[in-house]
């Protein structure tokens, strides 16, 4: 059985050959997820690309699907956990995941300030065409 080293969890594991390494990793209380990525994953459908991690040796997994050539740079080096199947001894690092949920919370923050600034100036305008038309809404 091979095993599999989760770097930033520091932990060792075997685990069966064929079986992805997302449920190596949930099965064993290791996220491979990072920041906001947790909160919108898609289960292991590879629809979401946030369970990304980075494997070394490239040969010890299975090669990459096309789910994650939609989502990823094949030249990258990042997989997707839950599409990428075990096939020998490997050392995994989440630090691509823990990126990619620290791009995901300033997408939020950027949205929340649009917003934000977008529906105070859309008040703003509703307000003083209320008031310019002599129907003041306060
Ligand atoms: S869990 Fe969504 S892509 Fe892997």
């Amino acid at each position: 059985m091979p095993s599999v080293e989760f770097q930033e969890a520091n932990i060792t594991i075997t685990a069966d050959e064929g079986q992805d390494l997302r449920k190596i990793a949930l099965k064993n209380k290791v996220s491979v997820y990072g920041g906001l990525g947790k909160l919108f994953d898609c289960h292991g459908f590879g629809l979401c690309g946030s369970d990304r991690i980075k494997v070394d040796p490239k040969d010890c997994v299975t090669p990459m699907t096309w789910k994650e050539k939609l989502h990823l740079n094949e030249k990258s080096g990042i997989r997707l956990a839950c599409q990428t199947k075990l096939c020998g001894d490997a050392t995994v690092s989440i630090a691509p995941a823990l990126a990619h949920g620290e791009e995901l919370k300033e997408g939020l923050m950027v949205f929340a300030a649009t917003l934000v600034f977008g529906g105070g100036t859309l008040f703003f305008i509703v307000f003083m065409l209320f008031e310019l038309a002599g129907k003041p809404l306060f």
